[in-house]
């Protein structure tokens, strides 16, 4: 089925070209920090799986379980990640749960992250904290161009009037304003005061680099249906390989064990043996059965992405959201983009006239798709969106103007 859909022109990804978006409804979909929509192959190889287990059932299973492989090894391309050391997970949250109950916590640890970060990226590690007696810290984060990330987290670090700091987790980039934080000096500075870091990779995984080993991330989350293009209820987690044996594996469940499929598939009795020791590689957070669905799914699209290649996408991204700030910003937005950039384009509308709310859904009416969290109002193209959409959306942007002057 793959083969067939490379072979077939009019299923080649271009850059700003949504052929591969046939029935998508939006003129300009600019919420790929929301969900995704789902492109023809995509589709396709959700049809097709479905289609396998129509007829086949169970012995479907093993036909698509390849594909697990060749997905850890485009993931691991995508983020710099090592394909041995991922696990398939869920999503972000399970992800970033799994590391918050495994670490190796010491009474009163201290974790720090951000104000404003999503909550997929605080609730783990709040649970952490209580279960654990550890002490939470949120640094400030100011809602600002150019933020000093590096010198609040640096000053927190050295802050000796509290305990060691064990872990640092961000979001490689921030789900409101589009920050992209600077993941590789983050890592530096984490390793210097003896911190780990962990990084909710889902708002920028798919567009923006990523350098997970080579950066000295210790932990990466990510879920597939944001900037990856996949379907939701897909994700992963890469664990730095020396993290592997010091983990406590508080999480475990029938696939964690060695052998685990044996009493299976082996022809004689006596394999249901529950005294199998819980495997020391990544996957032992995987738990139960996959949903095999979300990582087909997360495969194909991910296989479009490394096709256009992750570093035309983000150049077209930046094209495409250097036009539309430009256009914003004259109109009388504040914008909160930094540099360098991410693929999100987030704004204050000015106090006159509608509030974010108000401004999604004028133009969602309009056929264009973005969003509006928490006061802001957030523009996400990807690689499919044409620079021509953007004159559109600043027409509309002026007519509302116009209209509720
Ligand atoms: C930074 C960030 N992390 C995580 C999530 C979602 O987490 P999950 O994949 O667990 O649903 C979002 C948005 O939905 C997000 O913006």
């Amino acid at each position: 089925m793959l083969n067939e859909i490379e072979n077939e022109p009019g299923l080649k990804p271009r850059l700003a070209d949504r052929s591969l978006f046939p029935n998508l409804q939006y003129r300009a979909y600019l919420a790929h920090c929301s969900i995704a929509p789902i492109s023809l192959p995509v589709q396709r190889r959700i049809g097709e799986a479905v289609a396998s287990y129509t007829r086949l059932g169970s012995a479907a299973f093993a036909e698509w379980l390849p594909y697990r492989t060749v997905l850890r090894e485009r993931l691991a391309r995508l983020s710099g990640a090592v394909a041995e050391n991922i696990a398939l997970v869920p999503n972000t949250t399970q992800g970033v749960l799994s590391v918050a109950l495994c670490f190796p916590w010491r009474q009163g640890d201290r974790v720090l992250s951000f104000c404003g970060e999503f909550p997929a990226n605080i609730t783990p590690w709040q649970r952490a904290a209580e279960l654990y007696s550890l002490d939470l810290q949120l640094l400030p984060l100011e809602r600002v161009p150019q933020p000093d990330v590096l010198g609040a987290l640096s000053e927190a670090l050295q802050d000796k009037s509290r305990g060691a700091v064990r872990l640092v987790a961000v979001s490689l980039v921030q789900f409101q304003s589009g920050l992209l934080m600077p993941i590789k000096e983050i890592a530096e500075l984490c390793h210097r005061y003896g911190a780990a870091l962990c990084v909710d990779g889902i708002q920028g995984l798919g567009v923006v680099e990523c350098q997970a080993k080579a950066w000295g991330v210790d932990f990466l989350a990510c879920g597939s249906h944001k900037w990856l293009m996949g379907a939701e209820g897909a994700g992963f987690l890469y664990i730095a390989e020396e993290w592997l044996p010091r983990l406590r594996q508080v999480m475990a469940g029938w696939l964690s064990h060695e052998h685990t499929f044996d009493f299976l598939s082996e022809p004689e009795s006596g394999h249901l043996d529950y005294s199998r020791p819980l495997r020391r590689d990544a996957t032992f957070v995987e738990l139960g059965t996959g949903n095999t669905l979300g990582y087909l799914a997360l495969e194909a699209s991910t296989s479009i992405l490394e096709e256009l290649g992750r570093e035309n996408i983000y150049a077209h991204v930046c094209a495409y959201n250097d036009l539309l700030e430009a256009g914003l910003v004259q109109r009388g937005f504040a914008s909160l983009r930094s540099k360098p950039a991410s693929g999100i384009l987030s704004v204050i509308p000015p106090a006159e006239g509608l509030n974010t709310a108000q401004w999604a859904a004028a133009l969602g009416e309009r056929g264009i798709l973005c969003s509006n969290p928490d006061g802001l109002l957030r523009f996400a193209p990807h690689w499919h969106n044409s620079l021509d959409e953007v004159g559109y959306v600043l027409e509309c942007v002026e007519a509302l103007q116009k209209r509720n002057r």
